[in-house]
Formats: C-alpha cells, structure tokens, sequence
C-alpha cells in the first residue's frame, strides 16, 4: 500500500477499530475450543469478544496452519480487512534452537549469530510469525539475574554488535522485509539488566550518564540496524517506569534516536503502572503510557478499556491516537500484510524449512564455538580408547534448549547419554537434591572407569524471567557427587550446563577440567562431546564474569577505579577489598581456555602521539604454540587514564577471532581513532579528551603490565 492508502484507511476507522489496532492478545484469545467456546490466555479475565474482531497484533502462537486459521476468521469478521500481525520470541532459534544469548555471546563471532539468526527468522516465518521480540540488548552485571541468560554479557562495545548482527539477521539487510526475515524487536528499553539485587522487576537507578555510556549503545546500534520495534522494559528509569516515561520514549527514543517504529510495551506493563503507584487506575495509566509514547499495550487491556473513553472524553489527544495506529499500519504495511496477509507461506514451505538439515548442522557448530574452557589439567581432549563414566543430573537431561525455546522440541533432543553410547551411566542425584541409592550407582560406575565425565548445571527451571536465585552456587548433591568423583583419584572433567555464571569456587578445586556448555540448544549434545573429544577445539570467551562467591556480586572487567584501588597483592587494610576474598572474579570478562596455546609477542605502536584528525595502528603478533590448531579471540582494551568523569580501568575496544595453525604466528593489528576515545561527560557531552591512554592486547580481559602500550592524545 501506498502512505496515503494508509492515511486514507485511518481516516475510515472508527475510535474502537484504531484502539483494537494498539490491543496485543494473547495466542489463546484467538483460540476456539471444538463447542466454539474461547481458549481465554495466561490471565483468566473477561474479553469482550468484539475487542479481537479489531485487535492489531497476537502474541507467542505460530504454526502456519494455526496462524493461518486465526488470520482467516479475523480477515472474515473485521470490517476493514485489517490484517494482524503475529508476533513471539524468537530469542536464539525458533525449530532448531541455537545457544542461549550468554553462550552466542562467547563465540565473539557477530557474523556467526546474524547467520543463525536468519535460520531463526526464516523458520519463524514459515510458520506465520510475523516478528521476533529480540534482540534483548540490556546489558547484564547481576548473575542472580535469570534473565542474564538471554543478554551477550557485560561490556557495551559487544553488546552493540549483536544486537545489531540480530537485527540484521532477523530482517535482512535489504530496504524492505523479505517474506522469509521477520521484523526485530530490540528490548528492553531500558536498562533492565540493573534490576537491583538481581530480584527480576525491581527497581533500576542510575544516572543518565551511566544510562547513555552503559546501556544506550547496544540499543542504539539496534535501531541503527534498523528494528522496526522497541519494547518498553518492566522497571523504572530515573523515577518513572519505563512504559510511563514520555523523557525516555519520546525524548531519547523518538527526538534523539529518531526512532519512527513501533514501541510495544512488555507483558502488562502499562496496567503495571497502577501497581508502580504512578497511575490511579487502568484509565489513568492507559493515558500516561500512550502520551509517554507506547504504541501497543502487550496484554494488559488498559487500552482496550480505556483508550475509546479517554478520547471521548477529551482526556486524551485524538492525535496521539492517529499516530500510533499508523506507526502500526505502516509495520504492517513493509511486511506486505495488506498485499498478502499469509506472505506467500504453505504447510509445504514450513515443512521443508524446519526440517532443514544445514539448520541442525549449524545449531551444532555454533554451540561448539559458545563453549568456554575454563580449566583443563592435561585431561581434554579425552582419548577414545579410555573407559568413561558419564555421571550426573544432566548426563541423561534433554532440557539443553534454555528458556526462550517455546517452539523447540525438547523431547526430540538428544542428550549427553545419547551421544556417548559407549560410556557407563549413571545419574548420580537429582538436579537439585540427593538420592543415596543414585550416588552408590554412581559410585559404582566411576570405579570402574579411567575417566569421570561429571554433567552438572541448573535447568530452565532456574533460568529465565522471574527466575531470580539469591544464591548462585550448584545444588549441594552436585557438589557432593564431584567431590566423590575426585576422591577416586580418577580424572575429572566437569561439563556445565547452566544459564547465568555460577560461582564454582566450590568446584574448581575438585574438577581437572570445567567445561561450560550453557544451554547449548538443540545439538548441544553432540556438539559437547565434539569438544571433549577434540574433534573441535574450544575458542570461547566469557562475556560474563563469573563471580568467586554471590557476596561478590557485581563484579565486571570494566569497573572504575575509585579512590583506594588495591594494589597487587596488597593486604593493607584500608583500600577498597574484601577482608575474605580477593577482588578479582573467578573467571573473568574474555576469558577462555584452548586446547592450543597461544603466546603474544612483539606487541607495537604506529606512534605515541595521536590527533583527532589522526589514527594510529597497534599491532602484536600471535603464535600458536601448540601441535593443534585452534582459534584465539584477539581482545583490544584502552583505558583513559584521566577523564572529566571517573574512567573505567580498561574498555574492549575491538575483537579479532584468529585461527592458528601449530607454530603459526599471524599478527594483528587494530586501527585507533579519537572517536573511539569518546565518553560521555558530567554535562552529558560526548567528547574525547586530550591526555594519556593505555592499550592491551590480549586473550582476556586480565593483561599483564608489560603487554601494556600508551599513547598521547591531543586535541590542538
Ligand atoms: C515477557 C518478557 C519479554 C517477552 C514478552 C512476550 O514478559 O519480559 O521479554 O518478549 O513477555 O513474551
């Protein structure tokens, strides 16, 4: 359709026709039992049955023929043929279902992951979905946060670049939507990754400037990958939640990003605004929402209850009405809704495109390259002639999908078990709690073996939103049944399937080797034993860190320095430390084990002077040292030694994955500019100052002093 056909539809809805276009229902309302009687969604409240007939969008259903039957009755019944939109979380695959967000993070490959994202997208829209409620682009410092599991960690330059690989893997890189990308919906704006306390919908405080230098880039570079929707978070931003807060969606998000799409609000957050204590009633808070600028009530009916009134009323500018319901035409209008509500999809296509086999083969690689070593005595890769005991609560466990895999099968997923045909089983405990006569099998089976494959973790069930644990430790049978596997002097390699970092201090001491594997999707299995066996060698890095103890919690690579920094080493007293443990993480930002080795030499500096108009190169040479090929993830950090504001102690600046051959040395190098050294400053200014900058070069995040670099800004 043309702009003006849709000004011109606008024109003929009446004030009910253009609400229904602003109301998100649940899959379920559209539903019909086989009487006829409505299938009513997650939250059992009346619906006035003509509020569907006008409705404009539907959340988390898909199946081509599912979709395909609601759009028919909804086309047959609405008076102007206003087609709905579908839309649901296609966070990390749809069918075929790749790593959970925290492990795609860890392949530091954004190619990797705009490719994968494009299998999502095409399977979705076979099967009639219209748009995908991803990227999650909150950047994360709290691992009693379940929903950690769904960001790409804690350093805002990485985040930028995924969220921006999955938009655009998701819509495509063309101008317009093809028929087999869906729409990308970056969320959640903003900043809900600092939910306090890592509790899930709690209160979020901070500055506008820690707002703008942390979190605004990864949704920025969204939008600037061009999703065509925002969906408002559940907390607060600076006093006001996020769907009644007209300075962070009409200020930030539509007058300086230039934002023109939809904003969609999350599951119920505009009626939220009652319980926030920000709005009298659902009326008051449907008003607020829409004049802060939220398009599309997600399931809360405030619109649908109340918009209709308010604007007879006179409570509520007509206009503002007008204006959403284009923005949601217009979404509609370049998916190519109006021309073909069903774009070109069939039960055949959907068939044929789900059960794709270079999906598969792809979820396989991609979960090979999200796992991280973090220890490895000499024990991987195992050798195939040596007897192993498969033991734990996860060994037999299909639940590798993680949380965001509703339209996954998880019956169909093959375990650890499954792909280690040869070992000797057996359970060990329950996830969560101890089972005697599962401890003396296994006790029997390790006794038998030359090596201990111990498979531990945490299931969906603890991972996810509303999933928020106080204590971020394995469940105590599962240490039990580690430390009983060391006593038998045996190897023992501990392969992780978790979605948040766990603090490991309790397993570190008693394991040979820690594999993570995250919840690695639907051939996490066979990709698990890939790796152990070496067929692939492991090159994650963490994007998280993971704490040595929850008291530790947050603990990030890029913290500022304060005044009382610890010296290396030092037990002083009065500098900012822990009396009982050290400051440093467990396992730290960048880190990741190979089963190469890899040394850092010759690093160099094209200048130590450096102009705005000026870049200058910083170059080191990488060797693998090792018989075995393998990939190392080329880590660039600066650090600005003195700012107008506190400055972190080291930035990731840039990121180079490299594969090596044995004894090869490639050198790589990395281009600064004086744009890279902006910052936002006290008065909220972007700028970079004149003064000293340190540079790294390395495999992680903790770099020795001696590979450090330094250069001279100046500005006149
Ligand atoms: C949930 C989540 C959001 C998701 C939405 C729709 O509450 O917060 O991430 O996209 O509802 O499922």
């Amino acid at each position: 359709m043309k702009q003006e056909q849709l000004e011109q539809l606008l024109l003929k809805m009446s004030v009910k026709e253009k609400v229904g276009q602003l109301t998100q229902f649940a899959g379920a309302f559209y539903m019909k039992h086989d009487d006829g009687t409505p299938v009513t969604g997650r939250i059992e409240f009346p619906v006035e049955d003509d509020m569907l007939d006008v409705s404009g969008s539907v959340l988390g259903i898909a199946g081509f023929e599912k979709v395909k039957a609601i759009q028919e009755n909804h086309l047959h019944r609405s008076r102007l043929g206003i087609p709905l939109l579908f839309m649901a979380d296609v966070i990390n695959g749809f069918q075929t279902i790749f790593p959970i967000p925290l492990g795609l993070g860890a392949t530091w490959e954004p190619s990797l992951i705009e490719k994968l994202q494009a299998v999502a997208s095409k399977e979705a829209s076979s099967a009639g979905l219209h748009v995908s409620f991803a990227p999650m682009a909150d950047l994360v410092r709290d691992p009693r946060w379940g929903r950690v599991m769904e960001s790409t960690g804690e350093d805002p330059y990485l985040n930028e670049r995924f969220a921006a690989a999955t938009v655009s893997g998701l819509q495509g890189r063309s101008e317009t939507i093809s028929n087999d990308h869906i729409g990308a919906c970056v969320k959640h704006f903003a900043a809900y990754g600092l939910s306090e306390g890592g509790r899930d919908y709690n209160t979020v405080d901070l500055s506008e400037r820690e707002l703008r230098e942390m979190h605004m880039p990864a949704y920025k570079a969204a939008l600037q990958a061009g999703a065509k929707l925002v969906m408002t978070a559940f907390n607060t931003v600076n006093g006001m939640p996020a769907s009644g807060n007209a300075p962070l969606l009409r200020g930030m998000l539509r007058d300086e990003l230039d934002f023109e799409g939809v904003v969609i609000s999350d599951f119920d957050a505009v009626e939220e605004l009652v319980a926030h204590g920000v709005a009298e009633n659902e009326s008051v808070a449907a008003q607020k929402a829409l004049q802060a600028g939220v398009d599309i009530d997600m399931m809360s009916l405030s619109y649908a209850r109340s918009l209709s009134s308010l604007v007879e009323q006179n409570l509520i500018d007509a206009s503002l009405l007008d204006e959403a319901v284009l923005r949601v035409l217009e979404l509609k209008n370049e998916l190519g809704l109006f021309e073909d509500p069903y774009r070109g999809m069939s039960v055949t296509n959907e068939q044929a495109v789900l059960n794709a086999a270079e999906h598969r083969k792809l979820a396989c690689e991609v979960a090979e390259k999200s796992m991280v070593l973090l220890k490895n005595q000499n024990v991987l890769p195992l050798e195939r002639n040596r007897s192993i005991a498969l033991v734990g609560p996860y060994a037999d466990n299909p639940d590798l999908l993680g949380e965001w895999s509703i339209f996954g099968n998880m019956e169909e997923t093959k375990t650890l078990k499954d792909r280690l045909p040869d070992a000797r089983y057996a359970q060990g405990s329950a996830l969560y709690h101890r089972e005697e006569t599962l401890l003396l099998e296994a006790l029997d089976v390790m006794a038998q073996a030359d090596v201990i494959v111990l498979a531990l973790g945490e299931g969906r069930d603890r991972s996810g939103e509303a999933r928020s644990r106080a204590s971020i430790t394995l469940a105590p049978c599962q240490i039990e049944l580690l430390k009983k596997a060391h006593e038998t002097g045996k190897p023992v390699v501990v392969t992780l399937f978790n979605a948040r970092p766990i603090d490991l201090t309790d397993v570190e001491p008693y394991a040979d080797a820690i594999l993570e594997c995250w919840h690695p999707g639907s051939e996490g299995a066979q990709a698990v034993v890939n790796v152990l066996f070496g067929k692939t060698n492991p090159s994650g890095k963490l994007t998280m860190s993971f704490p040595r103890a929850t008291g530790q919690i947050p603990v990030y690579y890029n913290a500022y320095k304060t005044g009382r920094p610890l010296p290396e080493g030092s037990e002083e007293r009065f500098y900012s430390r822990y009396i009982d443990i050290p400051n440093e993480p467990l396992y730290p930002f960048g880190f990741g084990l190979s089963y190469a080795a890899f040394t850092y030499s010759n690093r160099r500096i094209s200048q130590s002077e450096l102009n705005p108009s000026s870049t200058l190169i910083v170059s080191v040479d990488v060797t693998n040292t090792s018989l075995v090929a393998g990939e190392e993830v080329v880590q660039l950090y600066i650090q600005d030694v003195v700012g107008e504001v506190v400055r972190p102690v080291k930035e990731l600046k840039g990121f180079e994955k490299i594969s090596l051959l044995p004894n090869e040395t490639k050198t790589v190098s990395f281009e600064i500019d004086s744009e890279m050294l902006r910052y936002h400053h006290s008065d909220l200014s972007y700028a970079s100052d004149p003064g000293l900058f340190h540079v790294w070069m390395d495999g992680s995040s903790v770099c020795e002093d001696e590979g450090k670099l330094t250069f001279t800004f100046h500005t006149s």
